[in-house]
């Protein structure tokens, strides 16, 4: 399958790992640039520059293919040195940068200049056609039913592809809620060229986390989400449990008044406990609805291999309906 998108990263298949916290390390990316798609490291999970660098190299060790660095500009509790990062990217020979959450421009001469393609990550059009304007060359278009930060104007994806479709002149993809081979024909179908998949891949033999929450994402049903922080305009789709229902209950109490602060035990710093010793009720942790379509952990190559076939065969499937 080509589009714009598998031509401008050299991948064979229009399937893009989206940047994950401390799930997006070396093993995952190669796994999926090894099986046709592009895997992405995620940036700051890597805390300096330094060990960014270093992960590329180890990602580098193994796969030969293209994979992607993901760069997120959210509110965090430090602030990141993003001109280290970026250097780490570009000395390290990565030609593909995924961005997120605030406006990227700042970066764009610095990495394009350095021959790097920059998809940007957004959850509405009017942030897609900006990405478009200040020079993306390529955009992932995220719905409300996304794992992790899905916006505030809560546009589901049936609506917000073809209206990025009938929008944008640069390729895009389609993200949040894709698990399988009928969503990449229904994103193609909207106008995408491609998807980006996040909880999909966690549940995936090389993805490096613990196996519980490999196995919660496969326990969890398309009910089992909820909407964090929204109070503080900084909405997180995260998957229910009794830290989340603390979280709830903190901001249905203190309403307009939730600071940051009242809810730092169950949002700051968790990721490593869940990710890595598999404490799942340490804290609030992004999950899409999509869990509700995830039943089983292949390997990534089965995942990627399957959805191609699946695809396919749908193709041809509609194809001879059109002939009857
Ligand atoms: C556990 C987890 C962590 C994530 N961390 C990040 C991140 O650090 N930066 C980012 O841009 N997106 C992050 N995302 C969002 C994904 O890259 C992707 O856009 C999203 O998962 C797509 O929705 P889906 O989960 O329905 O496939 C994360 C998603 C999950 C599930």
């Amino acid at each position: 399958m080509k589009t714009r998108i598998t031509e401008m990263f050299g991948i064979e298949h229009p399937i893009i790992q989206g940047g994950m916290h401390y799930v997006g390390f070396a093993e995952l990316a190669a796994a999926v640039s090894n099986a046709g798609g592009l895997g992405i490291i995620t940036g700051l999970t890597q805390k300096t520059p330094d060990l960014l660098a270093e992960e590329i190299a180890r990602c580098r060790t193994m796969t030969d293919k293209p994979f992607g660095v993901n760069l997120t500009f959210l509110p965090t509790v430090s602030r990141p040195d993003y001109p280290g990062y970026i250097k780490a990217i570009i000395d390290g020979g990565v030609k593909a940068v995924e961005t997120a959450g605030n406006n990227p421009q700042k970066w764009l001469p610095m990495l394009q200049e350095a021959g790097v393609k920059v998809i940007h990550k957004c959850t509405s059009v009017r942030h897609a056609l900006k990405a478009q304007t200040i020079g993306c060359d390529a955009v992932s278009v995220d719905g409300f039913e996304c794992g992790g930060h899905p916006g505030e104007d809560d546009i589901p994806n049936f609506i917000l592809l073809p209206r990025a479709a009938d929008e944008l002149n640069i390729p895009f993809v389609a993200s949040g809620g894709m698990a399988d081979g009928r969503s990449l024909v229904a994103a193609l179908a909207l106008g995408a060229e491609g998807m980006n998949m996040g909880t999909r891949f966690i549940a995936t033999k090389e993805a490096p986390v613990h196996q519980n929450v490999k196995d919660a994402i496969v326990a969890a049903s398309e009910l089992d989400t909820r909407l964090v922080m929204r109070p503080l305009r900084n909405t997180e789709r995260v998957l229910r449990n009794p830290a989340v229902d603390r979280l709830l209950e903190k901001e249905a109490a203190l309403g307009k008044n939730l600071r940051f602060e009242d809810i730092i035990e169950e949002v700051a710093g968790v990721y490593p406990k869940i990710m890595l010793e598999g404490a799942m009720d340490a804290g609030a942790w992004s999950c899409g609805m999509v869990a509700g379509l995830i039943h089983d952990i292949p390997t990534v190559k089965e995942l990627i291999d399957r959805i191609m076939t699946e695809a396919e065969a749908i193709i041809s499937r509609l194809s001879n309906i059109k002939d009857r």
